[in-house]
């Protein structure tokens, strides 16, 4: 398999890979890299990967960018993830888990988990179980003391296999 990989030490990467489970990355298909977001991702699909999930408009690649380092500036708040198709180095998932940080708890943490997204063609290869392990492990390793997510009915199951359970409801009031 010809690799068309752009390697991680030629990315600006949002944070350090250093970050990202070893443990969860050997368990990967060989035929795709798991990562933070890159600072030139917007043109390899992040954007196109993230409407398998819901509406995305096209912001232009300066205002991604604006908003990569303005998410960036707010330090060890934001973990972005991305797995990438070595063969076309294009994004097939995508992932976040942003950590909430409390007065309670004697000043804990709260991990949430944000978009998650896995490109049609590439859905049922666990790539969206890897990406849940790898933000499940940055929000426990980043000291949060729970780390939760909001979903519809029918990916439940999923996140049960995952290893969370139903817990409370959601409520919201959209502008
Ligand atoms: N119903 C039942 N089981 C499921 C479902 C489902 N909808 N989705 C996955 N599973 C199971 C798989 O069969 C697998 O089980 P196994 O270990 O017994 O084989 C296990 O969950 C892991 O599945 P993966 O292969 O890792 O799942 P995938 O890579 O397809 O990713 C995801 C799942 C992220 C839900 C994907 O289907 C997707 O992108 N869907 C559209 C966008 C979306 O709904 N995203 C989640 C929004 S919620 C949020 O962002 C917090």
């Amino acid at each position: 398999m010809s690799s068309k990989l752009t390697p991680d030490n030629e990315l600006d990467l949002f944070f350090s890979a250093d970050l990202i489970s070893d443990q969860v990355k050997a368990q990967l298909y060989p035929d795709v890299h798991l990562r933070p977001l890159a600072s030139t991702d917007y043109h390899r699909g992040h954007l196109a990967v993230l409407s398998v999930l819901t509406v995305v408009s096209d912001p232009g690649e300066s205002n991604w960018l604006a908003q990569f380092h303005s998410m960036r500036a707010a330090s060890k708040t934001y973990y972005p993830i991305v797995i990438v198709s070595k063969q076309t180095d294009r994004i097939v998932g995508v992932g976040c888990v942003f950590i909430e940080r409390k007065f309670l708890r004697g000043l804990g943490s709260v991990g949430h988990i944000e978009d998650i997204a896995v490109d049609k063609s590439q859905q049922g290869k666990k790539l969206g179980l890897r990406i849940i392990q790898t933000l499940t492990g940055i929000s426990e390793n980043s000291g949060c003391y729970k780390t939760i997510l909001n979903c519809s009915d029918e990916n439940i199951p999923f996140y049960e296999k995952c290893g969370y359970q139903k817990k409370e409801n959601e409520m919201a009031k959209y502008a």
